[in-house]
């Protein structure tokens, strides 16, 4: 990511830590007005993960919205339409990225009012740790217009494929680490765990782009009721430029403090024990296989 340029961050709701569902698409109707909203990714890698219904959202749209990490996408970006708006700009160091995010949300808005087809581009996929697309698609449906989330290609596919995990193997937990450290939360070390923005780490303030070695010492003080210090965790790079190769660095949990980290970086955490065979639940089954003659 070039300095001074910001890729979005989570924004997580604190108030409301728990599931709420989105309203589904209301159904087009005479009376829905013209305006509409798509807000789609544009995957990690510039120029090979933009899906074809990306494409066609952007093309398509009167006023396209971008929120990239790296300004040579925003370039790329303007080669397919002509009215493309950096959401850039209204990052400030020491303000709130939730103002930030508002009035991203309130941009987006203002044009759909206004009976605009309009088209917001987030680099990634734009509900993965990204709080305005989801936002201003609900705002957006509530006011009876339409609106759309199409998925693009996260930082979560490109660490698989690179570190070659398999989610389904152990299982995969991802979890905001400020999150880790506000909040009671349950890890299973049976199983992958994935750290995003881990640069920020305990930043409650939402006004800063990185905390530091002492923010991230807490947060490995609460990674080591489950993991032993030697243990490994990959610091993950995904390329955002064609020219890039994955940035893969291994180390060990203790050294995580003192480790180079970029608002780019995500943190895995392999498996560190064995999975444990339930013999209470395994009994269960075979008695019910016996009992339907599977045995
Ligand atoms: C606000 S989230 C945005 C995620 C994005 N929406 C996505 O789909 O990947 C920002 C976090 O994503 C992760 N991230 C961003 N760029 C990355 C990259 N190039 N490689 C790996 N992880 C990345 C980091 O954990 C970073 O703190």
């Amino acid at each position: 990511m070039p300095h001074g340029f910001r890729g979005p961050r989570h924004a997580p709701d604190r108030e409301v830590p728990y599931h709420r569902p989105m309203s589904t698409p209301p159904s087009a109707s005479n009376s829905t007005p013209r305006g509409n909203l798509a807000c789609v990714g544009l995957g990690m890698t510039l120029g090979s993960h933009l899906t074809p219904l990306a494409r066609s959202h952007i093309e398509q749209a009167d006023v396209v919205f971008a929120a990239l990490a790296h300004g040579a996408a925003e370039m790329w970006l303007q080669r397919m339409h002509p009215d493309v708006r950096s959401l850039q700009p209204y990052y400030r160091e020491g303000k709130s990225r939730l103002k930030t995010y508002r009035e991203w949300v309130d941009l987006m808005m203002t044009e759909v009012r206004a009976g605009k087809r309009v088209c917001a581009v987030f680099y990634g996929h734009p509900c993965i740790f990204a709080w305005s697309p989801r936002t201003a698609v609900e705002m957006a449906r509530a006011e009876g217009f339409e609106a759309h989330l199409e998925p693009g290609i996260s930082a979560e596919d490109c660490l698989y494929a690179d570190l070659g995990i398999d989610p389904g193997r152990f299982g995969c937990q991802h979890l905001e680490a400020s999150q880790l450290l506000f909040y009671e939360r349950r890890i299973d070390p049976t199983g992958y765990l994935v750290l995003w923005q881990v640069a920020l780490v305990g930043d409650w303030s939402l006004t800063r782009f990185e905390t530091g070695p002492a923010y991230r010492q807490v947060l490995v003080d609460v990674l080591s009721a489950d993991y032993p210090l030697d243990h490994e965790v990959i610091v993950y790079r995904a390329p955002t430029l064609p020219i890039e190769k994955p940035r893969v660095r291994r180390l060990a949990l203790r050294d995580l403090p003192a480790a180079t980290l970029t608002g780019e970086d995500t943190v895995v955490l392999p498996p560190a024990t064995p999975l444990q065979p339930n013999l209470a639940v395994r009994k269960r089954l075979e008695a019910l296989d016996k009992e339907q003659a599977f045995a």
